[in-house]
C-alpha cells in the first residue's frame, strides 16, 4: 500500500498529532487509509454518542451499584452530557466508543468525576489515565472527588495521586 518513502511520514504524523486530533477524517480523500490505521481520538462526548457510551459503560460489572441499580439510565446520561457544567471525555478508535470518564463541576473550586469506564480489551494502556487528566484539566477546579467502586480502581486513582478519605460503605436493607 505504501511506497517505502510515504510510510515514514504517516509515521511521523502519527507520533507528533495530538491525541485530540484526527489524522484522517473519515471524509478525506483516502478512506482506505482511515480503514487500515487505528486513530485513536479523545474528545469531548457530544449528545449523539450517548447510546454507545450508555452500552459500554453498562457491560462494565464495576459501574453497576447493585442488580437493581445499573449504570446510568440513558436519560440520566442525556441529561448529564447537557448540562453545561459536565465534562464526558470519550476516548475512540474509528467511531467506536472504548472509553469514557464523566465529569461534573459541582461547587466554585470542586468537583465530581462519577464515572470512568474503559473496554476491558483496552485497559492499562494509559486511557484511563488520560480520560482522567481530560476531564480534571476541564473541570477547571482545585480538588477533584471521586467514588472508587473496587480494590483495583483504587490502585489505580492511588498511582494517580487520589488519596483515600473516609471510608464510606454500601449498605441496604431488602423491605419484603
Ligand atoms: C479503573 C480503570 C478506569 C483504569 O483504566 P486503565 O486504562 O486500565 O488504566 P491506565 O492504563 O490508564 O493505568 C493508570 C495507572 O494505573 C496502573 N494500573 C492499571 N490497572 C491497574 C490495576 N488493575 N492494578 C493496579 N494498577 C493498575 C497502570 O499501570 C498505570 O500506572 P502508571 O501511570 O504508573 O503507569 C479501568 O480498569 C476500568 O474501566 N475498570 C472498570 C471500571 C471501574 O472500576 N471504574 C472505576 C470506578 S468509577
Amino acid at each position: 500500500m505504501f511506497g517505502k518513502k510515504e510510510s515514514p511520514k504517516i509515521n511521523e504524523a502519527i507520533q507528533s498529532t495530538p491525541v485530540t486530533q484526527p489524522i484522517l477524517e473519515k471524509s478525506s480523500a483516502a478512506p482506505e487509509l482511515y480503514a487500515k490505521i487505528p486513530v485513536l481520538i479523545i474528545r469531548e462526548a457530544q449528545y449523539s454518542d450517548k447510546e454507545q457510551i450508555y452500552e459500554l459503560g453498562s457491560q462494565i460489572p464495576e459501574l453497576q451499584c447493585s442488580k437493581e441499580e445499573t449504570f446510568l439510565t440513558k436519560d440520566d446520561l442525556a441529561g448529564m452530557i447537557e448540562n453545561y457544567s459536565n465534562k464526558t471525555m470519550i476516548a475512540e478508535i474509528q467511531e467506536k466508543i472504548i472509553g469514557f470518564a464523566i465529569g461534573q463541576k459541582e461547587g466554585q473550586d470542586y468537583g465530581c468525576i462519577y464515572f470512568v469506564g474503559i473496554d476491558p480489551k483496552y485497559r492499562n494502556r494509559g486511557l484511563g489515565k488520560a480520560l482522567l487528566k481530560s476531564v480534571e484539566d476541564k473541570l477547571h477546579v482545585d480538588t477533584v472527588y471521586l467514588l472508587a467502586t473496587n480494590e483495583s480502581a483504587i490502585q489505580v486513582f492511588e498511582k494517580l495521586g487520589y488519596k483515600k478519605g473516609k471510608t464510606l460503605t454500601y449498605m441496604s436493607r431488602s423491605l419484603h
